[in-house]
């Protein structure tokens, strides 16, 4: 008999993984098959907003989903009406409209599609290290050479230095009025941890309205509280006119979406998804909001936040130490390059990074100052462990 050779499906191998399998979650901590407890600093890409496993959130998940866990947006779905009262109310933006989507790249490409249709122009504005999900128009807008397909290069695109108000004012003066729209993150996250000025995200809002341009503030990373404000955006004092949103909006639940401003009219049919503003997605991005609102979130984040910052900069190894809230980088020297991997292996704490040697956090806005305190004691630990074993 002839042997049949068995074949296993194997993952498209796209991500460099940490040789470690997580199992459970609950708040600010993670735990893997071996029952390991880890500090997650992280948060799975700053997607995890209130907590792991947080039992209002699962309550009300579980709840929607023995009631009705899809259906299209074919019919009413009232749940989508309470989520963009509750997000008018708690981001200051009654006014505004929303649109529902599933990812952050999917908000950011109905962004500037929407911008586009709405002045009829082709031409975007992005900065330099930026980074806006990787569908077509989002990577188009991503200063990443290395993750644009050939398919995605496109000539409507122009990058700009980040934070540079002269060469905007210069690229305005030049072709204004074929600018659809600027795309900026109010703190440049992937490109690790860049905040942008106020003075520039101003000067971005009144080119923008001097040309009839559309500000998109991409706040998928930045955005949803984390800073301590619901937009970093705001701490300019400025209103955008789109603001996209995804990662902590469902505290892991795939949800997505864009808050519009009530000059940008729409039309049936111009956007469109089958998955987004779905019910269990609905009632996870409620939870959310009902949790930050509740536990007052943005207040912790921004005390907690600003407590790490002072304590990080009174480390003198570490270098730069920036950012808002809960959204917090520093650069590691070369003598200290193993820092993140020692993070994770030595002391048990997940954190982000960004190349070539930031270390970043991203931590649940609901991060308490015992957790904090533990990363500070690890942190000047593994600092000073390679002198100590000299
Ligand atoms: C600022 C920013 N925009 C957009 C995206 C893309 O989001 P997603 O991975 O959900 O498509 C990301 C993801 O890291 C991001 O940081």
């Amino acid at each position: 008999m002839l042997s049949k050779k068995i074949t296993v499906m194997k993952l498209f191998d796209v991500y460099p993984l940490n040789n470690i399998t997580v199992v459970k979650a609950k708040g600010s901590y993670i735990w893997d098959e071996n029952g390991l407890q880890y500090l997650d600093l992280y948060g799975g890409h700053a997607v995890i907003s209130i907590g792991h496993t947080h039992p209002h959130y699962v309550q009300r998940v579980t709840e929607q989903l023995n009631k009705l866990g899809f259906y299209s947006n074919s019919v009413k779905l009232p749940i989508q009406e309470e989520l963009a009262t509750k997000l008018g109310k708690i981001s200051g933006r009654e006014t505004y409209q929303l649109f529902l989507c599933n990812s952050g790249a999917e908000a950011n490409e109905n962004a500037l599609k929407l911008a586009s249709f709405h002045t009829g122009r082709k031409k975007i504005v992005a900065f330099t290290k930026s980074f806006h999900g990787r569908t077509s128009l989002a990577v188009a807008v991503t200063d990443n050479p290395a993750i644009v397909a050939p398919v995605n290069q496109t000539p409507n695109v122009i990058f700009l230095p980040f934070n540079d108000e002269a060469s905007l004012e210069a690229c305005f003066r030049a072709q204004g009025n074929e600018i659809a729209a600027v795309i900026v993150e109010g703190i440049q996250g992937v490109g690790g941890i860049n905040v942008a000025r106020e003075s520039f995200l101003q000067k971005i809002r009144s080119l923008c309205t001097e040309h009839g341009s559309v500000f998109i503030a991409d706040s998928v990373q930045c955005g949803y509280g984390r800073t301590g404000k619901f937009f970093s955006h705001d701490y300019a004092n400025v209103d955008a006119d789109i603001y996209s949103m995804a990662k902590g909006m469902g505290n892991g639940f795939p949800v997505a979406g864009i808050l519009i401003a009530p000059h940008l009219h729409s039309k049936h049919g111009m956007l469109g998804t089958t998955f987004g503003g779905n019910p269990l997605a609905c009632a996870a991005a409620l939870a959310v909001l009902e949790v930050i609102e509740s536990e007052k979130l943005m207040d912790n984040a921004k005390r907690i936040g600003d407590h790490i910052q002072s304590e990080l900069k009174s480390i003198p190894e570490l270098q730069n130490v920036r950012g808002k809230g809960l959204m917090i980088g520093f650069d590691v020297p070369e003598s200290l390059k193993d820092l993140r991997k020692n993070l994770l292996f030595n002391q048990n704490i997940f954190t982000g990074e960004a190349k070539p040697n930031v270390i970043r956090l991203l931590p649940s806005l609901a991060l308490n100052k015992k957790d904090v305190d533990q990363f500070l004691e690890s942190i000047r630990e593994e600092i000073h462990a390679p002198a100590l074993n000299q």
